[in-house]
């Protein structure tokens, strides 16, 4: 890719967050939001007026074929990043998939797997691993700052169960339940900081659908433990607690967005703002940009590798607490 070049977007599936990730989008100086797809023209079309986008499709398949964009932002409910990442990546185009990568471990085997056949970029949409704050609290954690980290305790919850029943959060066949959704960061967050767990406990609540709706997961370190929550029958604190032999960091909510932390010891509380460029999501188009441009595969910060390990955690989780999909029975 030259490196003059904007790089072109294709946006497929004009949802919530494909929107709010185009304005972060047009933040980026050599972005440019080339096309979109949605499986209707005309929610393509709305979509390409309210953001000045010069091509809509009404198929995502045509998109990906049209030789119009250079990477693409998989914006769809879980269980199609599949499909939509290989097809893209067998035609040569880069991929920045939303989280989660895929429904399971298996799903990201073959995603990486095409992405390095196919020398096609590949990234999940991890945008916590860019927030400022959190990258800083991991460098200090990293360098000893609260001497040895030995508690991790994050949760994401909030009420969901008015939402429609055929939405992507309550509908098993869109891959529903918190654990995908929103239990994949305080995952993320204690894999971040401490790798892999030696022992894994986890015990959920369903839906009389099936959705689950509640999870709460102890990982067990060597050294360390963490308690990890996410549900949608009630809001919890949205707050992460990092906490070390000296000290503690705590990222206030929303805690997997964060624009600051605190650092707090004994006696002293130090209160430290990291304002996010737009809403969060320029900083990890900002890697992407980076590695189209240096023709890598993935990203150095958040890798195939790590894609892998959290779904082989979620993998795990669910087996410990009965989480089924309709369509991997
Ligand atoms: N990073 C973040 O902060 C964040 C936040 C929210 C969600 N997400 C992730 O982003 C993805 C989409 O979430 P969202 O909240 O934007 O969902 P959403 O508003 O429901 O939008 C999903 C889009 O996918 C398309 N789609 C394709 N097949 C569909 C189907 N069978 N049912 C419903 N929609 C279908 C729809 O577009 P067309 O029908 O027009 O093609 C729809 O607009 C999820 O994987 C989620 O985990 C990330």
């Amino acid at each position: 890719m030259n490196m003059e070049d904007k790089i072109r977007w294709g946006i497929l599936g004009p949802g919530k967050i494909a929107k709010k990730f185009v304005s972060d989008l047009l933040l980026v100086d050599d972005a440019k939001v080339s096309a979109v797809a949605s499986r209707s023209l005309e929610r393509a079309e709305d979509f390409a007026k309210e953001y000045n986008v010069e091509h809509a499709f009404g198929s995502y398949e045509e998109l990906i074929g049209s030789g119009t964009v250079d990477v693409v932002y998989v914006a769809t409910p879980h269980n199609y990043h599949k499909d939509l990442s290989l097809l893209a990546l067998t035609s040569g185009v880069g991929v920045l998939c939303e989280k989660p990568l895929g429904v399971n471990r298996k799903q990201v085997e073959e995603m990486v797997d095409a992405s390095k056949k196919n020398n096609a970029f590949l990234m999940e949409a991890l945008w916590s691993r860019f927030n400022p704050a959190i990258q800083r609290v991991k460098q200090l954690v990293d360098e000893g700052e609260i001497g040895d980290l030995k508690f991790i305790n994050a949760d994401f919850a909030f009420y969901a169960l008015d939402r429609d029943k055929d939405s992507r959060l309550l509908n098993p066949s869109l891959a529903s339940g918190t654990l995908l959704d929103i239990g994949i960061y305080p995952i993320f967050l204690s894999y971040l900081l401490l790798g892999m767990p030696n022992e894994i406990m986890a015990i959920s609540k369903f839906h009389e659908n099936g959705t689950e709706l509640q999870t709460s997961i102890i990982f067990d370190y060597p050294n360390a433990q963490a308690m990890l929550y996410s549900g949608f029958t009630s809001r919890s604190r949205l707050e992460a607690e990092i906490s070390g032999t000296t000290g503690q960091f705590l990222l206030k909510s929303r805690w997997h967005e964060a624009d600051g932390y605190s650092l707090i010891r004994e006696n002293d509380v130090e209160e430290i703002s990291m304002p996010l460029t737009g809403i969060g999501y320029y900083h990890e188009i900002l890697e992407v940009h980076k590695c189209l441009k240096s023709n890598k595969v993935e990203s150095d910060v958040w890798s195939h590798q790590n894609s892998l390990d959290l779904s082989e955690l979620m993998d795990k989780v669910r087996k410990k607490s009965g989480i089924t999909f309709p369509f991997e029975t």
